[in-house]
């Protein structure tokens, strides 16, 4: 199998990436609307796809981004393996704003969000516990560091509904969760790329420190700012990652999630 990186832009990534050949293509999806075109092209001969989370302009709030549409129309695409580009703030001292923090676990406290492919007929239970791909984590935490980003490997993920930022109190009870960092995104991306069986990682990108420092306050401003400085480092650790990607993919033990997973028996599946 060969690669395909897939890669999910956030907030100020919505001009995409610098793709060789690049076109938007068509793809639809029985789940929804994908946030934005589909745009696919080359790095290195290697082939990269790409979706702005937030939409062309930014039109979409976290909540109102159709994660399933994005997901699956990627799998569709024959992506092999999803990229995480998401802003984060930041609930530990040590990572900095500009810093980037490649994620390894999640606490999920969005609300009301479309997060499985799969009910009302078929019924599976996917394993969770190591919601991240421990290999494309590690070949975009390369490349971010060679690209010149300060990277941390592993951070606790809080993904928040929004689209309001947090409350004091709540930002100081996620920090003694063990949260380590803040977003309203990566859920549930993270749990439909493992039903869909697409090895998925985030490379978090630090934009402030959320208001559980005394008299500190994050402001939208702030996180665009932040991203928008980012934005060619984030370019450059893509490129990067996709160059240093063996020729040839083994197999991922993502790849077969739903093995044995699916509880519905064969005969009384829709
Ligand atoms: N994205 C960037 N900074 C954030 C914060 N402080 N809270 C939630 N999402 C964010």
């Amino acid at each position: 199998m060969i690669w395909h990186l897939g890669v999910i832009g956030g907030s100020g990534l919505a001009e995409g990436l610098d793709l060789d050949d690049a076109q938007e293509i068509a793809v639809s999806s029985p789940f929804g609307t994908p946030s934005g075109p589909v745009i696919t092209g080359k790095i290195a001969g290697k082939r990269v796809t790409f979706i702005a989370r937030h939409g062309k302009g930014h039109r979409l709030t976290p909540s109102a981004v159709d994660y399933r549409a994005n997901i699956d129309v990627l799998k569709r695409c024959g992506v092999t393996d999803v990229l995480s580009l998401s802003a984060i703030g930041s609930l530990a001292e040590d990572m900095a704003p500009g810093h980037f923090v490649a994620v390894d676990q999640f606490i999920d406290r969005t609300q009301g969000r479309c997060g499985s492919f799969f009910g009302e007929g078929l019924v599976a239970h996917v394993s969770l516990a190591d919601p991240v791909c421990a290999r494309l984590s590690k070949l975009a935490a390369d490349a971010a560091e060679a690209s010149g980003a300060t990277v941390h490997r592993g951070g606790c993920y809080i993904a928040i509904e929004g689209p309001q930022f947090s409350t004091r109190a709540e930002s100081r009870l996620y920090r003694q969760w063990g949260a380590q960092v803040i977003g309203m995104t990566a859920m549930p991306e993270a749990r439909l790329g493992r039903e869909a069986e697409l090895p998925y990682a985030v490379l978090g990108m630090v934009t402030d420190y959320d208001c559980w420092r005394d008299g500190e306050a994050v402001a939208a401003s702030e996180v665009f700012a932040v991203m928008k400085a980012n934005a060619a480092l984030a370019r450059e650790t893509v490129r990067k990652l996709v160059v240093s990607l063996p020729k040839k993919r083994s197999a991922s033990p993502v790849d077969t999630a739903l093995d044995g997973a699916i509880v519905t028996a064969p005969g009384a599946r829709d």
